[in-house]
């Protein structure tokens, strides 16, 4: 399975053949993702929830591509609302399965607004391609059960926000990684604005240092297997 960071909290994970897209911001809506909504090519898009920095490109890609797309149920009105066709709505707790895997929405500790105002509840992703389980956090700060969530499907590559001011810091997101004991973390959701500003550097010595978890440090535009 191969993972391509785009900056900010927006991944592309492929296992070959699928294709699958988490929270499109892109070019020039993202000022760090190496590609715009026109260069990406994904066959499903995830959404963890609704805020602009996880949203942004994500019903113009679906448009254009045909993509079926995942979010809560809220956010997945809202795209239906711009035109999407192909969205599935699941709710905290629910499973969406595809022929490559399956998608779970898990807790997450944050807010949640679609841009036409409805509050609504932000997720975490449960996601298993290729038989590989990625956990990416989305917005979250610190709680408890995150060590459950892990528990419940042990995790190999935790995708953790850290850089402070609306998620979790990267202090906070050392507990994190010790809760979630994945095989390899990797860091998101930072040095995109000024005031998310951090050191992965740092971060990665003290998870690397405190738990068994191999920190991987990626630029926008990185690939990598797993
Ligand atoms: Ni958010
Ligand atoms: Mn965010």
């Amino acid at each position: 399975m191969d993972i391509r960071y785009l900056g900010h909290s927006t991944f592309e994970l492929s296992d070959g053949t699928a294709r699958v897209l988490v929270d499109p911001f892109l070019a020039p809506n993202n000022p760090k993702a190496p590609v715009t909504a026109d260069d990406v090519d994904p066959t499903h898009i995830l959404v963890t929830h609704a805020h602009v920095d996880h949203l942004a490109d994500a019903a113009t890609v679906a448009k254009r591509t045909g993509a079926p797309t995942v979010a809560l149920v809220e956010t997945a009105v809202w795209l239906g609302h711009q035109g999407v066709e192909n969205v599935s709505d699941p709710n905290l707790g629910g499973t969406v399965t595809f022929d490559w895997g399956w998608v779970k929405l898990v807790q997450a500790l944050h807010s949640s607004t679609t841009p036409d105002g409805r509050v609504t509840y932000a997720s975490g992703l449960v996601i298993n391609i290729g038989g590989t389980t990625v956990y990416h956090l989305g917005d979250t700060c610190l709680f408890g059960d995150l060590r459950l969530i892990a528990e419940r499907t042990p995790v190999d590559v935790a995708l953790i926000p850290i850089g402070g001011h609306y998620t979790m810091d990267r202090h906070d997101a050392v507990v994190a990684a010790e809760m979630i004991g994945a095989s390899t973390v990797i860091p998101c959701h930072y040095n995109t604005f000024p005031l998310i500003e951090t050191d992965a550097d740092a971060f990665k010595g003290e998870v690397e240092s405190k738990t068994g978890s191999k920190v991987v440090v990626m630029n926008p535009g990185d690939s990598q297997s797993f």
